[in-house]
């Protein structure tokens, strides 16, 4: 992986000034607020964003209803996710309509798009902002624009993108942090959009991580999630992954855990972390796409399903009850039945806790998308419910091997179904629902006494 650039100080400091620029010409108090699509990657985004804006003076509105800003962070992996943000800008129209000082700002991945940005320009003139991915730090200089010249600002950069330290961060929890630690991806796989989109591998360096991991438990931060798009190829001044886990879990972090991981660099030095690592969670999200050698070679995932099932193996030897979760492709390209077989055997044999499934989606620019593929989507649909049923069967039956067990829980709220009850992950990652007055932050040991399809129950015992 290649060193990046650090977006420079002088870069920065200028965002600053526009910071303050917007604060004193709103003059009062505008409130935003935004609407986030797709991965962790862009939840975290989108944290950054909001803390660029409460620096302007911005606060945070429970609603679009309610907002004099509306901000979204769009996500383009599946066309799905494209649509629906499509369809929530387009609605916004009428919300403009109503209020025509509203200001609406289109950023994420689907902006990195070819053409994506100037067919927004031209088709939605209610649309007042768009920026990309790699120009997020550029927000307070495009809404000064926007504010105070008065005009539209479209702005996406080509580039491949930089590094950004130092901007602010409004955090969703007090308890639970994420940490990008490296951005892009180099693996090309033939489905994905990503590359095209979040640009080449960069990672940060380790100190900045390690000052920021500080800084996050020093205010009492539990539990800590390390992103990337193949957070476990980071390479930060020399330093793998394994070694930033080390550096990690001796700081005294109470929780770690990462994603998302590619087979091809889950490293020995890695999986030793899961035996060694006293505050890593026995949790590893590490999707196989397919259990077919010829689609996976297609898919240019470059791992055979024997090299992945031997991973499983070294994974659970050295942590036993881990929990293993992963992504499946359902119907790519030329997909025939018997290699979906394999997808279905390869789940049968693995026992994931739970699968995130997807029907191929085409996205534009990649190699899989001039691929042939005559299978009609409803076959598509009928098998990707085969394996969803399946993995269901599976989750279920090991949220059951779980009654009896004690659990240490991080309460992470209030439960949204059980009234009384609060929710929260064991280190495994099984959400449990139990009753008690527990703030959230706060650590409690639980017994499980019952196992729902995907959640379970527990009482407190301490
Ligand atoms: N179609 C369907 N699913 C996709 N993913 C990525 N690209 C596509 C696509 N074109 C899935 C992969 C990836 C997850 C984030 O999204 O399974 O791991
Ligand atoms: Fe996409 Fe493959 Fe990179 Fe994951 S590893 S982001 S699936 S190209």
């Amino acid at each position: 992986m290649k060193e990046r650039p650090i977006i420079s100080e002088e870069a920065l400091a200028e965002q600053r000034q526009y910071m303050a620029s917007v604060r004193d010409a709103i003059g009062q108090t505008l409130k935003y607020h935004i609407v986030t699509l797709g991965c962790q990657m862009n939840a975290h985004d989108s944290e950054t964003i909001a803390g660029m804006l409460e620096e302007m003076g911005f606060e945070n509105a429970p609603t679009r209803e309610d907002a004099d800003l509306v901000l979204y962070n769009t996500c383009c992996v599946r066309e799905n996710a494209e649509n629906k943000a499509l369809g929530n800008v387009i609605w916004l129209k009428e919300l403009k309509a109503k209020k025509p000082s509203l200001i609406i700002a289109v950023g994420g991945c689907m902006m990195q798009e070819e053409g994506m940005s100037e067919r927004l320009q031209k088709m939605y003139p209610f649309i007042d902002l768009v920026f990309g991915t790699h120009n997020t730090h550029r927000l307070p200089e495009l809404l000064y624009r926007v504010i105070v010249e008065k005009e539209r600002a479209f702005e996406v950069l080509k580039t491949d993108g930089s590094i950004c330290e130092g901007l602010p961060i409004r955090r969703n929890s007090a308890s639970q942090a994420y940490i990008t630690i490296m951005y892009g991806c180099n693996n090309f796989c033939s489905y994905c959009i990503v590359p095209y989109v979040r640009g080449r591998e960069r990672s940060r360096s380790m100190e900045n991580i390690l000052t920021e991991a500080q800084q996050l438990v020093d205010s009492g931060v539990q539990e800590i999630m390390l992103l990337g798009q193949n957070v476990n190829s980071y390479m930060g001044g020399g330093a793998h992954f394994a070694e930033l886990l080390y550096r990690l879990d001796k700081m005294g972090v109470p929780r770690i855990r990462f994603m998302t991981s590619h087979p091809k660099d889950l490293s020995d030095e890695l999986i030793a972390c899961f035996g060694e690592l006293p505050h890593l969670c026995k949790q590893l999200h590490l999707p196989v796409q397919a259990g077919n050698n010829r689609i996976l070679e297609c898919m240019n995932r470059r791992y055979t399903r024997e090299h992945y099932l031997e991973l499983v193996h070294k994974v659970r030897s050295v942590c036993p009850g881990i929990g293993l979760t992963s992504d499946i492709i359902v119907g790519f390209p030329g997909e025939t039945y018997e290699e979906f077989e394999d997808t279905l055997s390869l789940v049968r044999e693995v026992r994931y806790d739970a699968a995130f499934t997807f029907i191929y989606s085409p996205r534009p620019g990649t190699k899989a998308a001039v691929m042939p593929d005559s299978t009609p989507y409803e076959e598509k649909s009928r098998r990707i419910q085969m394996l969803i049923d399946l993995q269901n069967s599976i989750t279920s039956d090991i949220c059951s091997q779980q009654i009896g067990k004690t659990e240490h829980i991080l309460v992470e709220g209030a439960s949204t179904r059980d009234p009384g009850f609060v929710c929260g992950k064991t280190d495994r990652g099984h959400m449990v629902n139990f009753p008690g007055n527990i703030a959230s932050g706060q650590m409690a040991d639980v017994r499980i006494i019952s196992a729902g399809k995907t959640t379970l129950r527990g009482e407190l015992i301490k």
